[in-house]
């Protein structure tokens, strides 16, 4: 079925007289009629609403939509990104273990590798991601997980997911992504053999910057043992009126994501005309180093990209202060457009200059690049 069908039609549920939205289970447990009944959902399958913290009919609706848009077996949604990515991460690696992280992933993403997993005797590399050979160097007897994001979301830098399963699969670890980006629509990670998804759905997923929650995707068989495990223990759960909203979300996402990326690709080709950019980060752009890569592994681009800049960070922050429709503020994925001008630590040595993080939203592309223009205008007569 195509994406878009599928997040149009949701199976005919007779639970719910036939309602074409979901109610929102707003409850936190479900009771039985007999002590039978009551014992046999205990001692059933562990998709039996008992408890909220562990089943809710509406965010279990959502699990089963996203586990199909992705292309995995089955999926757990969690109270935001990091909720997903960490337990997904602890579900793979026991103290003693080494993982390899491309050195680019989401800054809390690697601050809970390097600096709080340790703390549980977890040893994390972290290596350009870009590169094969570093990852194949980095390995150890006991590395138990190659961790990826691609592409990453500063400098939009890409793995190669195929290579990086198989590599992985010859030393008996396993492999998670972050799959944020690209979104189920432009990547399935799962073809090229990697384990575990997950996604931050406060981004594109949700689509509408007004809720925070994540998700993991992977086998039936690994998503049950989160389930029973990390779960339940860590019960970093999603609400069921978050699910609801994600739901409302996820049936534009397909739609929403045909125009971003047109939009995007219009931005950021008119940004590679500025004499005072250096470099724009876009893996839709023929300059991009690994255009032919983001062709053979994604169906499509998103609107989160990123340019260098010959002038200083100052420089670029009163640029941002200049623009009207890209606001000023962290995260992406919504319906408004929006800037960061680049704080970059480890990893990031290659840029030169200042980096400036556009996500490019729904309004009209030209509005947006009349916009760059003004703000660019005193920058143009200077160069
Ligand atoms: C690439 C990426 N992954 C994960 C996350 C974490 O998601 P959340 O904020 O929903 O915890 C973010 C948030 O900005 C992100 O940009």
């Amino acid at each position: 079925m195509d994406q878009s069908t599928l997040v149009t039609h949701d199976p005919h549920d007779d639970k719910h007289q036939g309602a074409v939205v979901m109610p929102i289970y707003q409850n936190s447990l479900f009771t039985f009629p007999t002590y039978k009944d009551f014992d046999q959902a205990f001692a059933g399958p562990d998709d039996t609403p008992l408890y909220s913290r562990g089943n809710n009919p509406t965010v279990q609706q959502l699990e089963a939509r996203l586990a199909a848009l992705q292309g995995g077996e089955k999926a757990r949604c969690f109270g935001s990104g990091m909720a997903a990515i960490s337990t997904g991460i602890m579900s793979l690696v026991r103290g003693g273990d080494h993982v390899i992280c491309v050195d680019q992933a989401y800054g809390p993403t690697r601050e809970l590798l390097g600096k709080f997993l340790s703390q549980y005797g977890v040893e994390t590399t972290f290596v350009d991601g870009t590169s094969l050979e570093a990852i194949r160097s980095a390995a150890k007897a006991n590395t138990k997980l190659i961790y990826l994001e691609s592409p990453t979301t500063l400098t939009i830098r890409l793995q190669d997911l195929r290579a990086c399963a198989h590599f992985a699969k010859s030393i008996g670890a396993a492999t998670m992504i972050d799959n944020t980006w690209a979104t189920p629509c432009y990547q399935n990670p799962f073809e090229f053999g990697i384990d575990l998804v997950a996604h931050s759905v406060s981004k594109y997923i949700g689509g509408h910057s007004d809720i925070v929650g994540g998700v993991l995707i992977g086998s039936a068989e690994l998503i049950n043992r989160i389930n029973a495990n990390e779960y339940l223990l860590l019960g970093g759960i999603m609400t069921s009126q978050t699910a609801s909203l994600v739901m409302r979300g996820l049936r534009t996402l397909p739609l929403r994501l045909e125009k971003l990326e047109q939009n995007g690709l219009t931005v950021a080709r008119y940004l590679e005309s500025l004499p005072f950019i250096t470099r724009v980060n876009h893996p839709g752009l023929p300059s991009h180093p690994q255009h032919e890569l983001a062709k053979r592994q994604m169906t499509g681009t998103s609107s989160l990209f990123s340019f260098e800049t010959n002038l200083t960070t100052e420089v670029m922050k009163i640029w941002a202060d200049r623009l009207a429709y890209f606001r000023i503020g962290v995260s992406w994925g919504g319906f408004e457009s929006l800037v960061t001008v680049g704080k970059l630590g480890p990893g990031y040595e290659s840029v030169q200059g200042s980096l400036v993080r556009l996500y490019v939203g729904l309004e009209k592309p030209q509005d947006l690049i009349a916009d760059i223009r003004q703000a660019s205008a005193e920058l143009l007569v200077n160069s």
